[in-house]
């Protein structure tokens, strides 16, 4: 990670315990109220529907509060979700971290055995230790994302912006590790498989 990078991600943790962290339990119902801001593209009840948007059903309270300050500060970037973030209190995105992560997580339809590409991405997923982080059934814990059921183009574009550098996580160097030895049609695999796990 660069300097730069790093000052951000330092910058971010002092911002984090200055304030009420992640640690602090929200109040789903609040953030259910304010909801109708987020549903318009991230799905109704969190399931998305639109291209490059993330569902949020399900995903780690701490890891949504997480992302949020990322993109409240810069660390995280994204055209929409910056100025969006910049809005939010504290309070605030850990009652909308709350309402998300109780929403039940993507459902979709199993991939069919025949399907190659998502059996190389089962393979690589296990080669490259992705379930050590993300769980044995890719549900995410903490500010570990959840990856099953999530969008084949948003877990796609992760991992591209990942490797070059674009987005830098929590776990410091975590992601930009585990993304080093793929090449994109690793990626394309991955992406597949994971977006078709329930
Ligand atoms: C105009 C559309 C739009 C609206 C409204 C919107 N988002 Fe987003 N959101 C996005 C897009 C697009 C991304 C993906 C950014 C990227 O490419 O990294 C995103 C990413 C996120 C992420 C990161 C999720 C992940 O899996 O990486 C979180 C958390 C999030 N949004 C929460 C919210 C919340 C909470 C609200 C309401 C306060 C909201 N968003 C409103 C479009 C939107
Ligand atoms: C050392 C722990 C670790 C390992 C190993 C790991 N991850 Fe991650 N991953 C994380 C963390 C932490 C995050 C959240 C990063 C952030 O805060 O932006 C994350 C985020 C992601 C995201 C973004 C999800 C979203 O909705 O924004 C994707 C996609 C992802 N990981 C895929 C993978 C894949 C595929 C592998 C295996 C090749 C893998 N990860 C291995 C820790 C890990």
């Amino acid at each position: 990670m660069t300097a730069r990078a790093g000052a951000i991600v330092s910058l971010v943790f002092v911002a984090l315990a200055a304030g009420p962290g992640p640690a602090a339990a929200g109040d789903a119902a609040a953030g259910k109220a304010m909801a109708a801001a987020c549903t318009g593209c991230h799905g109704e009840d969190g399931v998305s529907e639109m291209a490059l948007t993330p569902s949020l059903a399900g995903e780690p309270d701490d890891f949504l509060q997480w992302q949020l300050v990322y993109f409240r500060s810069g660390a995280r970037k994204s055209d929409v979700m910056e100025p969006l973030a910049q809005s939010l209190s504290n309070e605030e995105i850990r009652n909308l971290g709350a309402y998300f992560a109780s929403l039940p997580p993507p459902r979709p339809q199993p991939a069919p055995q025949s399907d190659a590409l998502a059996q190389r991405g089962a393979g690589l997923a296990a080669q490259n230790r992705c379930q050590a982080c993300h769980g044995e059934a890719f549900a995410g814990s903490g500010a570990v994302a959840r990856l099953a059921g999530q969008r084949e183009d948003v877990v796609l574009k992760a991992l591209r912006d990942f490797k070059s550098g674009r987005r830098v996580g929590s776990g410091v160097a975590s992601m930009a590790d585990a993304t080093y030895p793929l090449g994109d049609d690793d990626m394309q695999a991955l992406a597949h498989y994971l977006a078709g796990r329930p």
